[in-house]
């Protein structure tokens, strides 16, 4: 009979990536894809271990899969991913029920990790040189394709588990990924998402992220191309000018993780940009691209920011106007440099500083998105809306989701509409 396996992802967009790849090699040998964890002989857990609470999830869903473990003694629990590379047997020893442990660089062995006989297989060495090749993810039906195109990362920011967990930077050929990216436009995908933990740090062999952009741009078919997430330090004119010279088609959002504002906090981060570095390059993106859309990442209360230190984060904040912001408040993890540092800023102050800047992201966005009322926009059409059976959601090219009318709309269409509100972090078109 065949095995029924079922994946919960959790963490960043590389993982949802490599949940598809290990589906498309289980797929690809007769496994089958369930829809619950209760129906499946084989449960994966595609774990993140980038914050402490992050970590605290999978332990709390791992005791929820304990009885289904109980009740079918033959059922095979994995943990892959990064919280599987971090922990590796201690995790087990914890959870003994736990059958499986297999860091982000050994998918490729997973059928003969399943047939051991063994009660526990760990297999966490990190590879100079997987990158998954040859194996094609299995995606969801949908409108956009993720493309792994770098694993990875050399860049060692002080608070981070990433190039522990996932090892050193390494970049698939140009070749190769657009052969990907033509295999997934002939499967119906309409956008791709290029992917890295520093998707522009891409080098295969000399060949730089802009010119792999530029050869995705001759895909046919292709709508929409996106990446995701740029390391500042590798931000450059030439990228831009290849950004304006392909708009719309390379679509004009940016992730630009900025951290923190502050020198000091920066320096102590290993962030290898200043607070004035960081500006510039904004002003030399909006110069090239004057309506690109800019998001961001902001740690509060990393060891040793005080109040000013903080200032410095809205100050910034303040003068981009970034169009969106995902805010965390900083969690010590092993093996980083900053674990040895002195967590110093209290529980309450780390809560205050979120507050501040969550509401003042908040005000930024509805800024941003009013900016639009009045404007024509292209929208990638996505899918029905969640709140209203006569209405459809899409997305602008810089990456603001927008309710209109159903009309004779179909997903993956790229329409035309007239902004006309903005209410939250939502754009409407109500009339035409
Ligand atoms: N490679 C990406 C980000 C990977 S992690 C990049 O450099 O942009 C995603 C985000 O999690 C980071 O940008 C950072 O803001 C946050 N993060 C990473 N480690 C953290 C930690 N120890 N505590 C709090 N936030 C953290
Ligand atoms: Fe982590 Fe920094 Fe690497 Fe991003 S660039 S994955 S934040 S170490
Ligand atoms: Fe988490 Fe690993 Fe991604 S730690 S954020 S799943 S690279």
């Amino acid at each position: 009979m065949k095995k029924r396996f079922y994946i919960e992802t959790y963490g960043c967009q590389m993982n949802e990536y490599d949940s598809e790849i290990l589906a498309g090699i289980l797929q690809s040998h007769n496994y089958i894809l369930c829809d619950s964890a209760e129906e499946a002989d084989i449960i994966l857990l595609n774990t993140c271990s980038v914050r402490d609470n992050a970590e605290l999830k999978i332990h709390s869903r791992l005791g929820e899969l304990k009885h289904l473990k109980d009740k079918n003694p033959d059922l095979k629990l994995g943990v892959v991913g990064c919280m599987a590379q971090n922990l590796k047997k201690e995790l087990i020893d914890t959870k003994p029920y736990v059958n499986l442990i297999l860091g982000p660089d050994s998918y490729r062995d997973i059928l003969k990790h399943l047939g051991a006989e063994e009660a526990h297989v760990i297999d966490t060495k990190l590879s100079k040189f997987e990158v998954y090749d040859g194996l094609f993810p299995a995606r969801k039906e949908g409108v956009n394709a993720w493309i792994s195109i770098m694993r990875g990362c050399n860049k060692f920011c002080s608070y981070c588990i990433v190039p522990y967990t996932r090892g050193r930077e390494r970049s698939r050929s140009i070749e190769s990924i657009v052969d990907e990216a033509k295999r997934s436009v002939d499967e119906g995908f309409v956008e791709i998402t290029l992917l890295g933990q520093n998707v522009n740090s891409f080098d295969h062999e000399g060949d730089k992220f802009p010119a792999l952009l530029e050869a995705l741009t001759k895909v046919d078919g292709l709508k929409r191309l996106r990446y995701t997430s740029p390391h500042p330090q590798d931000v450059d004119e030439e990228l831009m000018r290849i950004h304006a010279e392909y708009k719309p088609l390379i679509a004009n959002h940016i992730h630009l993780p900025l951290q923190a504002g502050s020198d000091a906090v920066l320096k102590a981060m290993n962030r290898t940009y200043t607070q004035e570095h960081y500006l510039k390059l904004v002003d030399m993106i909006r110069k090239h691209v004057p309506d690109m859309g800019i998001t961001t990442d902001i740690i509060v209360g990393f060891p040793g920011e005080s109040d000013a230190d903080f200032r410095e984060t809205l100050k910034v904040m303040e003068y981009i106007k970034y169009d969106n912001a995902y805010t965390f408040k900083y969690s010590p993890r092993p093996y980083t440099k900053a674990w040895n540092m002195k967590d110093n800023v209290s529980e309450l102050d780390k809560s205050a500083r979120l507050t501040e800047l969550i509401k003042m992201q908040k005000a930024h966005t509805l800024e941003r998105l009013s900016q639009m009322i009045g404007k024509d926009v292209e929208i990638l059409v996505e899918t029905r809306s969640k709140k209203s059976s006569e209405e459809m959601r899409g997305r602008t090219a810089c990456n603001k989701i927008v309710i209109f009318p159903k009309e004779n709309y179909k997903p993956k269409d790229m329409i035309t509409r007239r902004i006309t509100d903005a209410q939250g972090v939502t754009l409407f078109s109500r009339e035409k």
